[in-house]
Parts: C-alpha cells; structure tokens; sequence
C-alpha cells in the first residue's frame, strides 16, 4: 500500500487524547513527518509539553494552523466543533478537506459553515488506536470523494482496522465500537471477578480473561465463522460450558448488551449536534 499522506501537509485542531493518538501514531510509522505536520489544543501549558513530546509545532491558533494545510482534522469535543469550524471557516478552501472525529456531529453541521464544496468525512475510532487495535467507521460527507474516503482510510489502518459506512449508520457505530470497549471492561473485570470466586488469584484471572476475550475475537474476525457455530464448538453436551451458558440466559447477558447498545444509539442520536 502506498502513502496516501505523502507530501500532504495535516493539521491537527484538537489534539487531544484521540487526535494525539492519531497524530502520534503516524509520526511513529512515518506517513506523516513533524516539519508537514501541526496542531492546536486550548492551552499554551498543554501546547508546549505535545510539542516537546512529539517534536512538532503545537499552537493554539486554529487559523494559522490550517495555513497550507491539505488535510484539517478536528479531535476537539463535539460541542466545540462548531465554534472551531465557524473559526476557521473563512480561511478554508475546497482544496482542503476536513476530516472529523466527533461524535455525533453530523458532516451537515460543519458543511453548513464552510465554504461551498469542501469535502468533509467522518470518521468514529476507539480507544484501542492507541495500541493499533483499533475499530474506525468512516463515512463522507456531501462534497467528498472516494478520494478523499480512501485518505481517511489509510489514516485509520495506521492504528487499527477500518470500514466506510453510510453516515446514517454513524450513531449505531458510536454505541458498538466507540463506546464498545467499556463494555468490554466491565466484562473482563467481571470474568476476572468470577475468577478470583473460584479461587485463582486475581492478576491470573485478569489474564485468563483477557487473554481469552483476545482469543476469542481473533478467531471470529479470522475464520469469519459465525459466532454461535464457535461458541457450539465449545460446548460439550452434558459439559460444563452448558451449565455457564444456562446462567447467561438466566441472567439475560444478551438481551442485556443488545438494550445497551440500542440505549447508547439512542443517546449519541439525542446528542446531535446541529
Ligand atoms: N475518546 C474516545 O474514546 C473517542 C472515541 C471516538 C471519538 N472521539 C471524539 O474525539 C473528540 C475528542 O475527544 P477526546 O477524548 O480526545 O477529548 P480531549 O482529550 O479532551 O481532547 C480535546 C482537545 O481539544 C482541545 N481543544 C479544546 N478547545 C479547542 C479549541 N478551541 N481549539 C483547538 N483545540 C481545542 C483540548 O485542548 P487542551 O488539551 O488544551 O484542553 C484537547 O486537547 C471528541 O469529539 C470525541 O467525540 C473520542
């Protein structure tokens, strides 16, 4: 695969936890180098220790940030991307492309203050980026191209895998895989629990959980075999899986997760901006 990103100069607005994983990430595998790239956060404290980190220029003047910049990307919280997009917005041309990572702020809000025909994309990672174990959906906007779908594309796979979906599914992708890992937490906290009940001391559980939920995920994303056949092929009759799987249901652990996920749809739906 080649570097979509060469030559191209980024500017970060908000590099905060997720944008600075991003920006960090590609420094680290080289598609982006420190003289082609830049960043703002609020704080000038916050702005001089990321650019010690990182060895890049860190500001806190959005507008001159963007100054030649051909990719714009916006990692400040949803309810100040419009006052950053209205900010900016005199100062961007079609020729830049804007790439969001806000929740539940639609490409149609930022469209609406910029220039006509600059293309914006969406895109919704998670925490795990920071490991390159990453989920991203990404999605266009009305003046982006695949272009410019594919640039985000490879952005993501640096710290991760990625999937293009339509922006109608971006709110069910934030209550799966954005808010996902806390699910996933509370999981491996409570397996490592249950461990700890039967006795096994509790770094070991941790890792007996988790090492399992990493197992078991790999071979789902792998074989592409649907989760209930794997799950059959654990379960022996009469054995002891079984008699686990009977206090799932008991407990509705899956009617549970579904109504979590539908919940936080629901939410991040309610949180829209604009
Ligand atoms: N964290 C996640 O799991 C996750 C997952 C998917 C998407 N997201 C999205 O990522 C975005 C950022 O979330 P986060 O968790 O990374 O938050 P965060 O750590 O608080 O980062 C936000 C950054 O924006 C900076 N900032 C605030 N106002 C600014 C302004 N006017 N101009 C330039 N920079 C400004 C802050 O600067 P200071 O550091 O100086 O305060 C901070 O560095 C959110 O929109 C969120 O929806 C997050």
């Amino acid at each position: 695969m080649g570097n979509e990103l060469a030559g191209k100069k980024v500017a970060f607005l908000g590099a905060g936890k997720m944008g600075g994983i991003i920006l960090q990430a590609l420094l680290q595998k080289g598609l982006l180098s420190a003289k082609s790239s830049c960043a703002t956060v609020a704080h000038e404290e916050r702005a001089r220790a990321l650019a010690a980190k990182l060895k890049v220029s860190v500001g806190t003047n959005n507008v001159e940030a963007i100054k030649g910049a051909d990719l714009i990307v916006i990692g400040v919280k949803p309810q100040v991307v419009e006052d950053v997009v209205r900010e900016i917005s005199g100062h961007v041309t079609p020729k830049q492309a804007i790439l969001s990572v806000a929740a539940s702020v639609p490409t149609s809000m930022i469209e609406k203050h910029l220039p006509p025909d600059v293309p914006v994309i969406r895109a919704m990672p998670n925490t795990p980026c920071l490991l390159g174990a990453g989920m991203t959906a990404i999605c266009k906007g009305k003046h982006a191209g695949p272009k410019d779908v594919a640039l985000a594309c490879h952005m993501f796979e640096v710290v991760g895998r990625t999937v293009v979906v339509d922006e109608k599914h971006m709110d069910a992708v934030t209550a799966l895989s954005a808010s996902g890992p806390a699910y996933i937490y509370i999981i491996l906290e409570s397996l490592a629990e249950a461990g700890v009940k039967v006795g096994l001391p509790r770094d070991i559980a941790t890792l007996l959980a988790a090492q399992t939920a990493l197992g078991a995920s790999r071979v789902v994303l792998e074989t592409g075999d649907h989760p209930a056949l794997l799950k059959d092929s654990v379960t022996t009759p009469a054995g002891c899986t079984i008699d686990a799987i009977m206090e799932l249901e008991e407990g509705k652990l899956r009617v549970t997760l579904i109504k979590a996920v539908v919940k936080a749809a629901q939410r991040a739906k309610e949180l829209a901006y604009g």
